[in-house]
């Protein structure tokens, strides 16, 4: 009878989340990479500080349309991953703050020196990834088109309807490819080299991985995407290439931010130290389908992550091209230039 009465008041206290193992806190957090890694971060993190753990996947644009919406309620405390230049517009705009991590001299020094401006970092370098394409050699060959080299390649009218590039309103990859056509030609040729490419495409995708899905199932030849994100569907059996221009490509930092006006700090704060951490970097590679550079050079680089020294990767300038009016200006140029033309 008493072990019964016992029983009942444990599982009564579990029920209103008062037994002993109950979570110290909980953090919320905007998720920008790919969705297998959000995951991986739900199932550990949980288990190695005891906080819980939620989470919603948005891309990097989206995500930072949903802080600047929140700005007076706030529903996430941290803001994880996804490339860098929103994470340093939410960070100009109040949205964000930069928080000094426990493991911040590990982090790669030329990783924090890109992100830091006059007044300090902007964000926390989570990882880096270089930007090329996946490549369908298969449906090139079919179609006896040649593999394309440059990025003024891909205006070659031969390749009409067997390219995608994600739409930079919404993904950071896209918009990583807009700063980089800038920053290698100049703005007034990438733009008109935009307008060319754009009749050879057949779709904007709202995320950064679609171009490299869009490959993998043969459904267009050339996607645009993070060289590791290629690399994800080739790791997945997809008859795939990759590669980047020779002309000169870019990269991302990809981030990691306070919410500024978070309630949530503590929790909020545990789990920027945690995510730094080796243990939890290398479930990227091992679990995430994520393939960048840790940013910890501490955490062993994964055997299949593209390097640096493979391509030929321009000298990007994060603080310029991540500026609230160079991006937005840029983002906005592209909409009302680019995606409307007929093709
Ligand atoms: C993928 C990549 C990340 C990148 C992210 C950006 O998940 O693996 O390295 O930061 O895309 O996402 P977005 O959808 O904003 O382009």
């Amino acid at each position: 009878m008493k072990r019964v009465a016992i029983l009942a008041m444990v599982v009564t206290l579990a029920a209103f989340g008062i037994a002993s193992a109950a979570p110290a806190g909980r953090v919320t957090v905007l998720c920008s990479p790919n969705p297998a890694w959000c995951d991986a971060v739900k199932a550990e993190f949980p288990r190695a500080t005891g906080i819980a753990f939620d989470f919603v996947r948005l891309s990097s644009g989206e995500a930072l349309a949903r802080l600047r919406a929140e700005r007076q309620n706030p529903s996430f405390d941290v803001w994880f991953g996804g490339t860098g230049d929103p994470h340093i517009v939410a960070n100009e705009e109040g949205l964000t703050e930069f928080v000094r991590p426990d493991a911040w001299n590990d982090v790669r020094t030329e990783l924090r020196e890109a992100v830091s401006g006059p007044r300090g970092p902007m964000y926390i370098p989570l990882y880096a990834g270089i930007l090329g394409w996946a490549i369908n050699e298969r449906l090139l060959k079919e179609k006896n088109l040649p593999v394309p080299r440059t990025w003024r390649d891909l205006a070659d009218s031969r390749y009409k309807g067997l390219v995608a590039y994600p739409n930079p309103n919404t993904s950071g990859t896209g918009y990583t490819l807009l700063a980089t056509l800038v920053q290698v030609y100049g703005e007034t040729a990438a733009f008109d080299l935009m307008k060319r490419i754009h009749r050879n495409v057949a779709e904007y995708s709202r995320s950064g991985a679609g171009p490299g899905q869009l490959t993998g199932r043969g459904e267009i030849a050339i996607g645009i995407t993070f060289v590791h994100d290629a690399v994800d569907q080739v790791l997945q059996g997809f008859p795939i290439t990759y590669n980047a221009p020779s002309d000169g490509t870019g990269y991302e930092i990809g981030g990691l931010s306070l919410v500024k006006a978070t309630p949530n700090r503590a929790a909020a704060l545990a789990f920027i130290n945690w995510a730094l951490t080796p243990a939890a970097q290398s479930l990227a590679a091992e679990r995430g389908q994520s393939y960048q550079i840790p940013s910890n050079s501490k955490t062993a680089v994964p055997r299949t992550a593209p390097r640096f020294q493979d391509f030929k990767v321009i000298k990007y300038d994060f603080l310029k091209f991540g500026s609230q009016s160079v991006r937005d200006g840029l983002v906005k140029k592209w909409t009302e230039q680019v995606f409307p033309l007929p093709k």
